[in-house]
């Protein structure tokens, strides 16, 4: 996304600061990309809205004919609402989760979208509610590797899936209960070197090459989601030949040890939003702490967006480009900069490691006035931001390809924070 200082400064008198900037191109090229590796027979690329559930993104993905993967009823409720089809003909909207809560299960029967389930209780759970219909299972494979050891999504220490050594008895409680299994899914994380991916989404398939005799029903084989985005250098690319190669070889691989047709499908997240998105927030002042014998001074840029916005590095120590646009259009030297936002909250700092400790930043020294951008803000960002500190959510802004901006969503304010909260007597 190529910034245009003067643009944002014209959005950030309008719109006031923080804001979140989407740029429709970008979007629509990383769906282009996706669109190519899964463009050979039987492979379908879903979207893990999880990761941008805004209406105007959905309808993006809907548009360009990916489909859905959510994690609660809400997010189900909100595609179908952005014009995916529920039902499981073709299942368009699946829903993965390891704990039905909340509308989960009702949403599920309404709208007979696929479950994906993560935790065997959940056949029960389903039996309970009342469910007729297909399921699919969502494994761990006992290996993967996550951005940050958080998000590891596969192996012992994951919160996700079925162990892989439990399935047979799942596919038994399964067919007890009457969900003939529709899916084999699997989620093995974004955070290897790319090597490293492709041999775990081989390994992956071959794994699941090995259930699918026990499997009669079985339409299709998710491999998750996964696909890198490099946050450090805007210019690195994704080999996406060798995706697209690597995905058809491994639906053949299945399509033969099933000896019938089975679908390959992917449901990458942060591939096709990180990029398309930015935070722009203001700088309100610059001051210093001094070394003494607790440890060095820092120089702080403090700025009006926190972990209230993108919560990625005060959660993961996640590193997001900054931009300095300084107000006068002057070059300035650069410095080392610790940038630190509004939150009553020490962590809220946008330039510390996954060891909560400060990283300070080269950036071109800033002045109160500035604006700061965060790059690649659009996977995990708005969609994790909170009301924390009573600070209501920053709008969303939508940059259109012929240069027309919209506001997607508008600043919340204390009307929002309040609408929920009553005074309801509870016959106990
Ligand atoms: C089941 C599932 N699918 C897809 C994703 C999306 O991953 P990413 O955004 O890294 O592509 C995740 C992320 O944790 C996941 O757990």
């Amino acid at each position: 996304m190529t910034l245009n200082p003067e643009l944002l400064q014209k959005l950030a008198n309008t719109a006031g600061t923080p804001f979140w900037l989407y740029d429709a191109a970008t979007l629509r090229q990383r769906i282009a990309d996706i669109k190519f590796i899964t463009d050979s027979p039987g492979v379908q690329a879903r979207f893990a809205m999880k990761a941008c559930p805004a209406t105007k993104v959905l309808q993006e993905m809907q548009k360009a004919g990916i489909w859905i993967d959510a994690v609660s009823g809400n997010e189900v409720l909100r595609a179908l609402a952005a014009g995916f089809q529920g039902g499981q003909e073709p299942a368009q909207v699946c829903l993965t989760c390891d704990v039905f809560r909340d509308n989960a299960l009702d949403v599920v029967l309404k709208h007979g979208v696929l479950p994906n389930i993560g935790s065997p209780g959940q056949i029960q759970d389903l039996v309970k509610a009342g469910y007729k219909g297909a399921i699919s299972v969502r494994v761990n494979p006992g290996f993967g590797h996550g951005h940050v050891n958080a998000c590891d999504t596969g192996g012992p220490s994951s919160k996700h899936g079925i162990w892989f050594e439990d399935f047979a008895e799942i596919n038994k409680a399964a067919q007890a209960a009457g969900f003939p299994i529709h899916m084999l899914h699997a989620h093995i994380g974004s955070g290897p070197q790319f090597d490293e991916l492709v041999d775990n989404l081989t390994q992956l398939a071959e794994e699941f090459a090995s259930f699918l005799p026990q499997l009669p029903y079985l339409r299709s084989v998710s491999l998750g989601g996964g696909i890198p985005h490099n946050y450090r250098d805007p210019q690195a690319k994704v080999p996406l030949e060798r995706l697209k190669k690597l995905f058809a070889d491994c639906r053949e691989r299945l399509v033969a040890a099933a000896g019938r047709p089975i679908g390959l499908e992917i449901e990458p997240g942060r591939y096709y939003v990180a990029p398309t998105c930015i935070l722009v927030a203001k700088v309100t002042d610059v001051k210093r702490t001094r070394d003494n014998i607790k440890g060095a001074g820092a120089t702080f840029a403090m700025v009006d967006a926190g972990f209230v916005d993108l919560v990625r590095p005060a959660m993961y120590g996640s590193y997001h480009r900054i931009t300095v646009l300084p107000h006068d259009g002057a070059q300035r030297p650069e410095v080392p900069i610790v940038v630190a936002g509004p939150l009553c909250e020490s962590g809220d700092v946008f330039t510390r490691d996954d060891q909560e400790l400060l990283q300070p930043r080269d950036l071109p020294q800033p002045e109160a006035g500035d604006l700061l951008v965060l790059h690649d803000a659009g996977a995990y960002g708005y969609a994790m931001s909170s009301n924390y500190n009573s600070i209501g959510r920053a709008p969303q802004l939508w940059l259109e390809e012929d240069g027309s901006v919209q506001m997607i969503s508008r600043r919340e304010t204390l009307a929002d924070l309040l609408k929920a909260e009553c005074s309801e007597k509870l016959s106990v």
